[in-house]
């Protein structure tokens, strides 16, 4: 073993610990951190290939340059060890610099949408129902003769029939005419007592006009109990129109449904006019006796009405076409 061996094994420890120094440094993300480790004391990294030459040094020698190998690995790992530290906080810093919130800056205005008069009159009864008991139900708008007029007491040669301006469909459907229909449905899966609100469009073949439009949309109310007489149905719709209007006077007058008996129209009174707002009735015993229901020992009473004739009376709505013609000019008064 001569001593330029020595010197050689001595000058390599001492380099790789200089030149891995400036490397470490100079390393910029983790990869190349990971990288340097692997070439430096990987299994076939630099200082493996320098130990691998201690085999052959004397004997005496070993002890000193086994020490120094020590001092270089350990050195090695330290810096290693630091830097990956420097690096993992300098990439904290940059992804907590890229997520600041500058929260002087001016905020961006985003366009605040509006509920429309007709979903604003719908929540409106909605809540005032659901005060009162009432449960939210809906139907089908294509509907079968059956739903929106033979089971409502209304067969096919009765009069009543010319009221409402029918579109059928080719299989012999219809779209439905009123929420009444959503009556029947309700009872003929529930069983009494109920009380139940259902909102819904109907059709009707009417020349669009001021007041007038082929799709509108209406609110049906059903209560079924033992017990229920014209007086409750007078009470609860008297409520009802003072949480919606106000205290403004109203009256019933005599009317005809088929579906109800006695049948009465309720008014208004709204700006010195008297206004009509709904219909409303006993439920005939017929309807009851269609869905099975005993009319001894239940009765119930029903109401129904046009949402765009509360909005527009409420809002003081000259036309019924605004309510449908999307106009942001309109829409935004709401
Ligand atoms: N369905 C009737 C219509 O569209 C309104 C109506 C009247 C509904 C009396 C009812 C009622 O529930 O009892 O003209």
């Amino acid at each position: 073993m001569t001593s330029v061996q020595l010197t050689d094994l001595e000058k390599q420890l001492q380099e790789l610990d200089s030149e891995s120094a400036v490397a470490i440094a100079a390393a910029t993300t983790l990869e190349q951190l990971e990288q340097l480790r692997v070439a430096y004391l990987g299994k076939k990294g630099q200082l493996g290939l320098i130990l691998r030459g201690m085999g052959q040094l004397p004997g005496e020698e070993r002890p000193r340059i086994g020490a120094l190998a020590n001092t270089v690995k350990e050195a090695l790992q330290n810096k290693l060890e630091q830097r990956q530290s420097a690096l993992q906080a300098a990439q904290i810093e940059s992804v907590l610099a890229a997520e600041t919130i500058d929260v002087s800056m001016p905020g961006v205005q985003r366009p605040q949408g509006r509920i429309h008069p007709l979903n604003g009159v719908i929540d409106r009864v909605f809540d005032i129902c659901v005060g009162l008991g009432y449960t939210v139900a809906t139907g089908p708008e294509m509907e079968t003769d059956y739903y929106n007029f033979e089971a409502l007491n209304t067969p096919p040669d009765h009069p009543a029939r010319d009221m409402q301006d029918t579109f059928y469909l080719p299989d012999g459907n219809l779209l439905r005419t009123h929420t009444s229909s959503v009556q029947i449905r309700y009872m003929e899966s529930h069983t009494p007592p109920l009380r139940i609100v259902a909102p819904g469009r109907v059709y009707r073949r009417d020349t669009v006009d001021a007041t007038h439009s082929a799709v509108f949309h209406q609110i049906e109310l059903l209560a079924i109990d033992k017990g229920l007489t014209f007086t409750d149905l007078k009470g609860t719709i008297k409520e009802f129109l003072r949480q919606m209007f106000g205290e403004v006077a109203i009256r019933f007058r005599p009317s005809y449904f088929p579906f109800t008996e006695p049948s009465a129209e309720v008014d208004v009174q709204w700006q010195g006019r008297w206004l009509e707002v709904l219909g409303c009735g006993m439920v005939d015993p017929n309807v009851l006796k269609i869905v099975g229901y005993d009319p001894e020992a239940y009765t119930g009473f029903a109401a129904g009405f046009g949402v765009e004739r509360f909005a527009m009376v409420l809002h003081e709505i000259d036309d019924i076409r605004r309510l449908y013609a999307s106009d942001l000019r309109f829409l935004r008064q709401f």
